[in-house]
């Protein structure tokens, strides 16, 4: 499958602006492409209850899951306070991320300046942990 990157930076960007960060103020947009080529997008939703707020990665892969998507082609996440800094997926993220991955699944990641970097999971989570295989 062909996948247009930056239609899915331009949906992360676009569901970023949707974050609840009203704690941290860091807002996460993130939006991937699953295998039937349909794409999910989520952005973070903090809470009062600091521990509890969800990040933009596991709400795009909620959606996936909750529509049928069974894997991960590539997944574009874009994050900051103000200015757009390079964000990197938090461990967790990256565990959920392993989940739905393979080795040829695309973790892009936009940098400042809008560098655009691109990861396999086993890059970002090495020697992850996997119930089966
Ligand atoms: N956050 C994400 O949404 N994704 C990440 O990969 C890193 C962190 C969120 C969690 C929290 O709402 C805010 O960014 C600051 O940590």
């Amino acid at each position: 499958m062909t996948v247009d990157i930056q239609k899915l930076i331009d949906a992360a960007k676009e569901v970023r602006l949707h974050a609840h960060a009203p704690y941290s103020g860091y807002r996460v947009g993130a939006a991937l492409i699953d295998d039937t080529g349909t794409i999910h997008t989520g952005c973070n939703v903090e809470n009062a209850a600091y521990p509890e707020g969800t990040c933009a990665e596991a709400n795009a892969i909620g959606s996936m899951v909750a529509a049928g998507g069974k894997r991960i082609v590539a997944i574009a996440a874009i994050g900051g306070a103000e200015e757009i800094e390079a964000c990197t997926p938090c461990g967790g993220c990256r565990q959920n991320i392993s989940e739905f991955a393979d080795k040829n699944t695309r973790v892009i990641l936009i940098g400042e300046g809008n560098r655009i970097d691109s990861y396999t999971i086993d890059e970002l989570l090495p020697a992850a942990f996997k119930f089966r295989d």
